[in-house]
């Protein structure tokens, strides 16, 4: 493993990754607790991902999210962060509007937050915008597939990518997007045979959530993946903890403390 001796891991780092075959690793955190856990895990990537808004806001889509919000998050994030490479997801309406716009948003959120990248969702239409974020200075993960904030132009949550024409759209943008000169690509619900058609014809890294096993990484919602968010459960996010099952039944066993009178014992006192 080339991570294996790095203190620290870079936009650079990541690119090498797949060159040497390794597999990348990722997880969202959106505070400081899960983010050292992340770190200390030795997690490649740690995203500070506008699933915020339905995980921790609890919000229907991943529109409301501010840039302030993502900010914040980030801060908080940052601050566990020794080792794993950071990246930012931009909020709608963030980069779309002007590149002029995009710089200025991308550039506040890196300067404030201390993140190393950031993240945006689109093809086509944001290569220019990413080759100016990249000429700046501003390294640049793209998102294409099921891209969240575009809900209400697609109508709903499916699998992108299975009809030819859309197939060939996505496989056209990743080409798009790495010579735009982005460090990586998240292939978000795809089906497995495309990603790995994506994965084989660029040089960057593809980082998969339900796009299958041929991609360069993996990354899943961090609540999603610990059993911790109960709201929805999508098919591709293993669960690797019920850790709502175990905060249900420690918040039960307090409050069932408190009202008998179980709670502070007099170990607990002083
Ligand atoms: O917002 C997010 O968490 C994401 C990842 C799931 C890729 O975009």
């Amino acid at each position: 493993m080339i991570t294996e001796n790095i203190k620290r891991i870079t936009t650079k780092v990541i690119v090498e990754m797949k060159k040497s075959g390794e597999k990348i690793s990722a997880l969202t955190a959106y505070d400081y607790i899960i983010a050292k856990m992340l770190d200390d895990a030795g997690m490649d990537i740690i995203l500070v991902g506008d699933s915020l808004g339905n995980v921790f806001q609890g919000q229907e889509t991943t529109l409301p999210v501010t840039v302030d919000e993502i900010i914040y998050h980030t801060k908080a994030v940052r601050r566990a962060v020794k080792r794993s490479l950071v990246v930012v997801d931009m909020p709608f309406l963030s980069y779309q509007i002007s590149i002029e716009d995009a710089v200025r948003n991308c550039g506040r959120v890196l300067k404030e937050t201390g993140a190393e990248a950031i993240k945006i969702e689109g093809g086509k239409p944001m290569v220019e915008t990413i080759r100016r974020l990249v000429e700046v200075g501003i390294p640049v993960m793209g998102h294409l597939g099921l891209t969240p904030q575009s809900i209400h132009k697609f109508g709903s949550y499916e699998v992108r990518g299975k009809a030819k024409t859309e197939a060939e759209n996505i496989l056209r943008d990743a080409k798009e997007l790495e010579k735009a000169g982005a460090f990586s690509i998240v292939l978000e619900k795809i089906p497995y045979g495309l990603a790995k058609k994506v994965t084989d014809s660029v040089s960057i890294p593809t980082i998969g959530i339900g796009a299958g096993k041929h991609c360069d990484g993996q990354i899943l919602v961090c609540y999603d993946m610990l059993g911790m968010f109960e709201d929805f459960q999508p098919k591709f996010a293993r669960k690797y903890a019920n850790l709502a099952k175990i905060i249900r039944n420690s918040f039960d066993n307090y409050l069932k403390d408190v009202k008998t009178g179980k709670f502070p014992n007099k170990e607990e006192s002083f």
